[in-house]
């Protein structure tokens, strides 16, 4: 039985690995500076979003309670904006910021999400996009073609694997 749970954690450990690993280790990680100041970005939201708007957003992002705020940089702006299709071009940055919910309304931003647009064969099966998460002061806590952020933004490949744009 021991030996058997122990074949099965190697097992599983080295499956993840290979799976986030995708089409081979990443050469070039985004860096933090290439989202610093992405407030002066194009702001895609026109009103701070709360609540389960798309229906998927189980406990991600600071949940229901939580606030987001989501910003684009110049590349993914007009894909954002619905003036060019899907999908995003290559450099596309797209900065999430979420909120914590203090008694009823916007509290301490808790973290930053990111997804950078890479080029083409990062991610095959999901857009060529690498996943970050960074403190709010946007130091990287983790980074790639993260698992945890692909099993749920799977579900938006209708819109490259997104869920929001100016339009909702
Ligand atoms: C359980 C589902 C779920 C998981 C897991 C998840 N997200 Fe999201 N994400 C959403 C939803 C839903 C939105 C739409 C905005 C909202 O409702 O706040 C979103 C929005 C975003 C956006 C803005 C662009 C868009 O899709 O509209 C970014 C960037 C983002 N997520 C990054 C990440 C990263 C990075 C991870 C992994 C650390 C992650 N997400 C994990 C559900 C998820």
């Amino acid at each position: 039985m021991k030996k058997l749970l122990i074949t099965l954690s190697i097992l599983s450990i080295v499956s993840f690995s290979l799976y986030a690993g995708g089409a081979g280790e990443d050469a070039t990680p985004t860096q933090s500076s290439a989202f610093a100041g992405y407030t002066s970005w194009a702001k895609v939201n026109s009103k701070t979003i709360t609540g389960d708007v798309t229906g998927v957003l189980g406990a991600a992002h600071e949940r229901s309670k939580g606030f987001r705020e989501i910003y684009v940089n110049k590349i993914g702006q007009p894909v954002e904006e619905g003036t060019s299709d899907y999908p995003f071009p290559e450099g596309s940055i797209i900065v999430k910021e979420s909120y914590k919910n203090k008694n009823g309304s916007k509290g301490d931003l808790s973290n930053l999400t990111i997804m950078v647009k890479r080029e083409s064969g990062y991610s095959s099966d999901y857009g060529d996009w690498e996943f970050i998460m960074a403190k709010p002061d946007g130091t990287i806590t983790s980074q790639g073609r993260l698992k945890s952020c692909i099993s749920c933004h799977r579900k938006g490949a209708d819109k490259d694997y997104t869920f929001i744009n100016s339009n909702m």
